[in-house]
């Protein structure tokens, strides 16, 4: 950090250094720029110019690299502080401009834009991730989705109650929360920006507010982090806020079933065999592989939406962080076009996937001898057998599955959720928008 550079007007200049002008790639603006905001938030300024949004960066256009420096920044600001009896000290930074050569283009405009709704609903699903289970409830999750309708006249919300699924035959999910004191819900939020005539994109999330593994009890270690099991859930109301934010033209539900996964003398036990509300039965052989049974009843409820096309976004799998550590999130898809969107998509919002095989191969893992299937497929590729199940319920529609396992929040001294995959699908949703 210079201090009184003269002939320059800003009172401290802070330069970061950006290795070899030939290495100069995305991955090493990101880290330039997280490095230099780092150092803006421990000094005290309170309104900075940023110029690294000049540089010229490889294969990125101004778009993105407006992008990146909003996220950068919100992420800067973002306190999760509100069960403290202090507060933690506020960020003193509370302004950033951009600074470009040129005009900005519309586009370079419009991401600014974008980008800071897509900032305020990562902000609301880290939020609802980092809030712990006694708080975090299936209840407070559709107050939280009421709130949202209440306050975007484009959302309508729903709750369905215990006794509303019991009529729809959603068998599997019920079967998770009977352990349970805390009623389950079915929350769905419908984002009209488009004609009624447009089919819509369904996102499921799963909203598991906490996963104890049931009879089939997790070991103690870490078991806290089970409250981020609706982090799936937290993302599609957090992305449903940056769309409505944005006002984009198109047609969106959301879709999230919700409740806790505790063992008690009422909880389903392995060996247990529930009916879907498809009418196939499963036999529980594991209470702890418990998102795909009440996803799998969601995706079937999705169908009355008559949608275009229906993602699903879940913690589903620990074999997920081995596959893919917490980098990428696993992306699984019966329709190659629109995975090369969704992978595209986390490519430009710099929040990627890598897809896995859905290959008929692994199907017969699921076989069950007393139902249709079994709900868990043995150790060897959990991941995709977990993704084999859900597609045994998403037969009449374009489909994909994001594990978000190892991507929704982090351990260690950093511990908190992340806020993906909500730029992957925002971006996602922005790109269907525009065509
Ligand atoms: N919510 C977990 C998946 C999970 C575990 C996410 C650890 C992130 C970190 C899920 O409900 C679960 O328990 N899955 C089991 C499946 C198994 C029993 C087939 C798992 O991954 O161990
Ligand atoms: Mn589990
Ligand atoms: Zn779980």
């Amino acid at each position: 950090m210079l201090h009184h550079v003269p002939d320059i007007a800003a009172d401290r200049v802070l330069l970061v250094g950006l290795g070899k002008a030939a290495e100069f790639s995305a991955k090493a603006f990101l880290d330039a720029l997280r490095a230099g905001v780092t150092a803006l938030q421990k000094s005290s300024c309170k309104d900075a110019a940023l110029y690294l949004t000049d540089l010229a960066v490889k294969d990125r256009d101004d778009a993105w690299k407006i992008r990146q420096s909003v996220l950068c920044a919100a992420e800067s600001v973002y306190r999760c502080d509100q069960l403290k009896s202090k507060p933690a000290e506020a960020p003193v930074l509370r302004k950033l401009l951009l600074g470009c050569a040129d005009k900005p283009s519309a586009t370079a405009q419009q991401a600014l834009d974008q980008t800071q709704a897509v900032a305020n609903g990562m902000a609301l699903t880290k939020t609802l991730g980092n809030l712990p289970g006694n708080i975090c409830t299936p209840g407070y999750l559709a107050a939280k989705a009421l709130a949202l309708g209440k306050a975007h006249k484009s959302i309508k919300t729903t709750v369905l109650e215990e006794k509303d699924m019991q009529k729809l035959g959603m068998g599997s999910l019920l079967s998770v929360t009977r352990g349970s004191e805390q009623p389950a819900k079915l929350i769905t939020l419908e984002y009209h920006g488009a004609g009624k005539k447009q089919k819509p994109v369904v996102l499921v999330g799963k909203g598991i507010t906490f996963d104890t593994g049931g009879i089939s009890l997790k070991p103690g270690a870490e078991m806290d982090e089970m409250k981020y099991d609706m982090c799936g859930a937290a993302s599609v109301l957090g992305t449903m806020q940056a769309i409505a934010e944005m006002g984009l033209k198109l047609n969106v539900v959301g879709v999230i079933p919700t409740c806790e996964n505790m063992p008690s003398g009422r909880a389903t036990k392995p060996g247990d065999i529930v009916t879907s509300m498809s009418g196939q039965t499963i036999e529980i052989l594991n209470t702890d592989a418990e998102g795909r049974l009440i996803l799998c009843d969601a995706l079937t409820y999705s169908k009355k939406f008559d949608p275009d096309t229906v993602i699903d976004i879940a913690t589903l799998t620990g074999a997920c962080v081995i596959a893919l550590g917490h980098v990428a999130s696993g992306l699984f898809s019966n329709d190659d076009s629109l995975a090369q969107e969704l992978l595209a998509a986390g490519e430009q919002a710099h929040d990627r996937a890598w897809q896995l095989p859905l290959w008929d191969d692994y199907q017969p893992l699921l076989d069950s001898n007393f139902a249709d299937m079994q709900n868990i497929g043995g150790r060897a590729g959990g991941t995709i057998t977990a993704a084999c199940f859900l597609a045994r319920f998403t037969k009449d529609y374009r489909w994909a599955h994001l594990d978000i396992a190892g991507t929704a929040w982090k351990s260690g001294k950093e511990k908190g959720a992340t806020g993906r995959p909500v730029p992957l699908l925002a971006q996602y949703l922005i790109n269907r928008a525009k065509n």
